[in-house]
């Protein structure tokens, strides 16, 4: 999932310049869905939301330093409130965690960059919020395997494929609390064939996981090398690679056109934005 790694990163670079405010804690607990915000029944704001604090440059750089966990823990426990730098909220109301965005959903995801607590555990944490029909687009994590599980919903059709010499697609379709494997590197997605909402739980095995969108990353320039890539097709011979990629979708894409109709949703051809910028 999270094609906006990289804009997520360069916000956060931002961010964390701005040295955290008590003052901006009060005004970030108001609802703050991203401007684009597209799910159909979005987590709801109660007593325990929390928007997740900034950090100062200079506090991540004493975070690196902090030789043992127990240094850093401590250093972090001084930062401030436990309920701002030991709880992180995947919710949009969290905020400075969307990492994935579209019109079939969003992604939120705790990782070593906004969760700094997680240095040195090897691990990070995403929910992904899928609307009727979503699909989180086809994506591998550079440095992570994921494990993939319904926390709310009906089903998740999901595949996988690994790599050459084991590249037929394992299928999937998980249950309500059942959890799936996505190996480190394979190429994976997840559909929500319903006409109500679904919501998944994503284990990473690495605090800076990384993301991947395939098709995004695949029609790149030259067009030459796509082409031939390709063997030349015939479909490819009117297309600009470089104008088709910018048609791609978000990361949360819309899912099978079936299931819209179906559902009597409205399938929207324009969903352009999952170019990484
Ligand atoms: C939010 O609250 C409304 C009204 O109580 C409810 O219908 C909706 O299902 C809630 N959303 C979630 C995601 O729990
Ligand atoms: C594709 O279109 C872009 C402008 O959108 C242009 O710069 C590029 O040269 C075109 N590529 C080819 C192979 O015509
Ligand atoms: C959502 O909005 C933000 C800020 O307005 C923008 O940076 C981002 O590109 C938008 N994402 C999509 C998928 O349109």
């Amino acid at each position: 999932m999270l094609n906006k790694l990289a804009t997520l990163a360069a916000c956060l670079s931002l961010a964390v310049a701005i040295p955290f405010a008590s003052t901006e804690l009060e005004k970030r607990q108001m609802p703050n869905y991203p401007d684009n915000g597209t799910l159909v029944n979005p987590p709801n704001v109660t007593q325990f939301t929390r928007p997740n604090p900034k950090y100062t440059t200079d506090q991540l750089n004493q975070v690196k330093l902090a030789l043992t966990a127990v240094e850093r823990l401590a250093l972090i426990k001084s930062f401030g409130n436990t309920d701002d730098f030991f709880k992180f909220d995947l919710t949009p109301d969290g905020s400075h965690s969307n990492a994935a965005n579209g019109l079939g959903g969003q992604g939120y995801l705790a990782h070593v960059g906004n969760y700094p607590v997680l240095l040195g555990t090897g691990l990070s944490v995403a929910i992904g919020y899928l609307n009727p029909c979503g699909l989180d687009s086809i994506h591998l994590h550079n440095r992570a395997t994921e494990m993939v599980t319904l926390v709310n919903g009906v089903s998740l059709k999901t595949g996988f494929v690994l790599e050459d010499g084991f590249d037929l697609p394992v299928y999937t379709e998980i249950g309500l609390y059942q959890g799936t494997i996505r190996p480190m590197g394979s190429l994976h997605w997840e559909f929500n064939d319903h006409c109500v909402p679904a919501v998944f739980v994503a284990s990473l095995s690495h605090e800076d996981p990384g993301v991947s969108r395939t098709a995004q990353n695949f029609f790149i320039n030259p067009q030459e090398i796509v082409e031939a890539n390709l063997a030349y097709p015939s479909w490819l011979d009117k297309v600009n690679t470089t104008d088709y990629r910018a048609l791609l979708p978000a990361a949360f894409a819309q899912g099978a056109k079936a299931c819209y109709q179906r559902c009597g949703l409205t399938y929207d051809t324009n969903q352009a934005g999952g170019i990484s910028k």
